[in-house]
């Protein structure tokens, strides 16, 4: 058992200096999956050091692969000792991007069985599309006990696949999955986030095929074997989002570097919306509040669109805008849980299925608050970040998922903001 952790956070300081953007956490998950295909060794480079990476590289470490970590942030990876394409809830059940081995596992060996993962909880998460992709390559596949999903294919075969719902999670894993097919895939409507570029530069530094991706229109020629390679993955837009907001919130001026600004585009037209002063540069944005936040609507949908991944930071650094901001929530069915907890912090929201309307107050005070996930946690520290007094932040477990050393950045920019065990180890088992 793991000790329990929180972290305590004293509002009121502005974010001065700069902050170093990680790889994408969303990038890498999908590109360690990849790596299952090629029975030569890959070197994965700018890998944030958070734990759905850790518990990603464990899961590929439990099914065989030679996992080397080169330092922090560089990992070298060979699968070629897999010798099974079955992976058990045990291993699933901390990370959601396990169900890419579905994908990866059925592309290197013609057959995969995988527990069904766990996750942040936003609501219903189906997974028709990704079943729907496997099936039209040739995949037989059965449900069985325990939401294990198996599936089983003499030659995957390529085919025009049509996703009824533009999926991050379907384009993946049917680009993992028919990159070794027979023939050609085509995709249609397939997900254009940053991190399908990547999967699809990764595969194709791999000697894979596969043309369009960015576009709703993926071609993938299959090829007979991949190789290894060496890669860096790109930098993390929602991370980077996430510190523009902190800053905006906490009325700092700061510069967020290792960045694609193109990525970021849809971040910065909403705070430049605020009333926010954002400069790019080459590889970095400077972020400078330095009047009262304005009002502004969200509407969360696929990129080019604005995340749904940002809404809830953007949730909390509305609470204090000047007049009434309407978030509408384009993605999940579930995503606005967070809001109860700034309303403890003095916001004022009300919430109506996919839609929030959050009337801006003059301050927030701090209070005991709960991470409800990941992103939820991320809006947490940034109400804490611009209230008065101390706010606690507990569930930190879900934050530590996809931001590397959240707390150590922005005490570098400033912020008085600490995490503490506050129970020890032995006490947590005397607890249970
Ligand atoms: C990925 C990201 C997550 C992000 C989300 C949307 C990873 C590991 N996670 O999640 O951080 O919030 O994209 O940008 O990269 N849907 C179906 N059937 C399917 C698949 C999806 O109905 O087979 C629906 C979902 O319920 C949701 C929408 O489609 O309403 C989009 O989901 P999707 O893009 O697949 O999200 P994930 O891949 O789960």
């Amino acid at each position: 058992m793991k000790s329990l952790e929180k972290i305590f956070i004293n509002g009121g300081t502005p974010l001065r200096g700069q902050v170093e953007i990680a790889g994408a956490k969303n990038a890498v998950l999908a590109l360690l999956a990849g790596t299952i295909l090629t029975r030569d060794c890959c070197r994965i480079d700018n890998i944030p050091f958070i734990s759905d990476v850790t518990v990603m590289l464990n899961i590929l470490r439990e099914l065989g692969a030679d996992v080397r970590r080169i330092n922090k942030h560089c990992v070298e990876i060979n699968t070629r000792h897999f010798n099974s394409g079955e992976v058990p809830y045990e291993l699933t059940k901390h990370c959601r991007a396990s169900y890419y081995l579905l994908g990866a596992l059925f592309g290197r060996f013609g057959h995969a069985r995988v527990a069904m993962p766990g996750g942040c909880d936003f609501g219903v998460r189906p997974i028709d599309q990704h079943i729907r992709g496997f099936e039209a390559l040739g995949a037989a596949v059965s449900f069985e006990q325990n939401a294990i999903i198996s599936m089983q294919s003499n030659q995957p075969q390529g085919t025009s696949i049509y996703l009824d719902i533009v999926s991050v999670g379907a384009t993946i894993n049917i680009m993992l999955a028919a990159v070794r097919a027979r023939g050609v895939t085509v995709l249609e409507n397939a997900a254009k986030e940053p991190h399908v570029v990547d999967l699809a530069n990764f595969l194709n530094s791999c000697g894979a095929d596969i043309r369009g991706a960015g576009t709703d229109v993926i071609k993938i020629h299959g090829v007979k074997e991949l190789h290894g390679c060496e890669y860096a993955t790109i930098p993390d837009q929602i991370e980077a989002g996430t510190y523009m907001a902190a800053i905006a919130a906490s009325g700092g001026q700061a510069l967020v570097t290792q960045v694609i600004p193109k990525h970021m585009e849809c971040i910065s037209a909403k705070l430049i919306e605020c009333g926010v002063q954002v400069k790019e540069f080459d590889d970095s944005i400077l972020v400078a509040a330095n009047e009262p936040l304005r009002r502004c609507n969200i509407k969360t949908m696929p990129h080019p669109g604005f995340p749904t991944d940002m809404q809830p930071q953007f949730g909390a650094l509305l609470t204090r805008a000047e007049g009434t901001s309407v978030l509408n929530e384009g993605i999940f069915d579930n995503r606005f849980r967070y809001m109860d907890q700034l309303v403890r912090m003095g916001a004022k929201v009300t919430v109506d299925g996919k839609i929030a309307v959050v009337e801006g107050v003059q301050e927030l005070h701090g209070a005991q608050v709960k991470a409800y996930d990941l992103r939820a946690g991320a809006a947490m520290i940034i109400a804490g970040l611009s209230a008065h007094g101390e706010t606690e932040v507990e569930n930190i477990e879900f934050i530590d998922r996809g931001y590397e050393d959240i707390v150590g950045k922005l005490a570098a920019m400033g912020a008085d903001i600490r995490r503490k065990i506050v129970k020890t180890d032995a006490e947590m088992r005397n607890v249970a």
